[in-house]
């Protein structure tokens, strides 16, 4: 398990980094797939430098993001600034947040199940912060269903964890649904390293 304060400092560092993937739109063709027909009280977690900010439709989402990086909020700050989309900042660990339950129309999450202790729990906790039949919208990272890339990035995991502060080889998928979330659709991509998942809270 790894202390929170040096995990923070890992993705401190990362900011600048994910601010100019930010202005590049990097997985654009995705997130923007994955937002759309968002509206209405959103909650975006582990927000990052504000990747999805583009994709949102300023004018029917009431947007509420959480980080534990500050860094990372001041990145995201300046996208939002850039977009003109009003967002609502909160500085707090995903693990241990809490919100009254049912309060969002729908909750974004964008590769950040990789970086908790534990992702189970993350998004049963997601799908309480949702309304029930709200939508939850998912793209996150993990172990490739092709046994070579797979085997790489099991070798690869300690590294990745010290240095970026992500895990590589869970079975996303499979976490999510055995979580209490409806799947209504998912899409595999990137060597099947990539999950976009359309679900619904329960
Ligand atoms: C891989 S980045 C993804 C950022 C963004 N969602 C995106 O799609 O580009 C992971 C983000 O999750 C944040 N994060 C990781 N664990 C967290 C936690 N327990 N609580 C809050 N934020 C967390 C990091 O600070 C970082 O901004």
């Amino acid at each position: 398990m790894m202390n929170k304060d040096s995990l923070v400092r890992k993705f401190n560092k990362q900011a600048p980094t994910y601010e100019r993937n930010s202005r590049q739109r990097t997985l654009g063709k995705w997130r923007s797939a994955l937002l759309q027909g968002i509206e209405g009280n959103v909650l975006e977690v582990a927000v990052g430098a504000g990747a999805n900010f583009p994709y949102y439709n300023r004018d029917a989402v009431d947007l509420t993001a959480v980080d534990f990086s500050p860094e990372m909020l001041k990145s995201a700050e300046r996208m939002a600034s850039e977009l003109h989309l009003d967002v609502t900042f909160k500085q707090h660990d995903i693990e241990t947040l809490q919100l009254p339950e049912g309060s969002f129309d729908s909750v974004v999450s964008t590769l950040s199940l990789c970086g908790y202790e534990d992702p189970l729990r993350a998004i049963n906790m997601m799908n309480e912060w949702c309304k029930p039949g709200g939508s939850i919208r998912l793209m996150e990272h993990g172990i490739s269903d092709n046994k070579l890339l797979g085997t790489v990035q099991h070798l690869v995991n300690p590294a990745a964890r010290r240095i970026s502060g992500c895990h590589l080889n869970r079975d996303i998928l499979g976490i999510i649904q055995s979580s209490g979330v409806e799947i209504i659709k998912s899409e595999r991509y990137y060597g099947g390293m990539v999950h976009l998942v359309w679900a619904r809270a329960t």
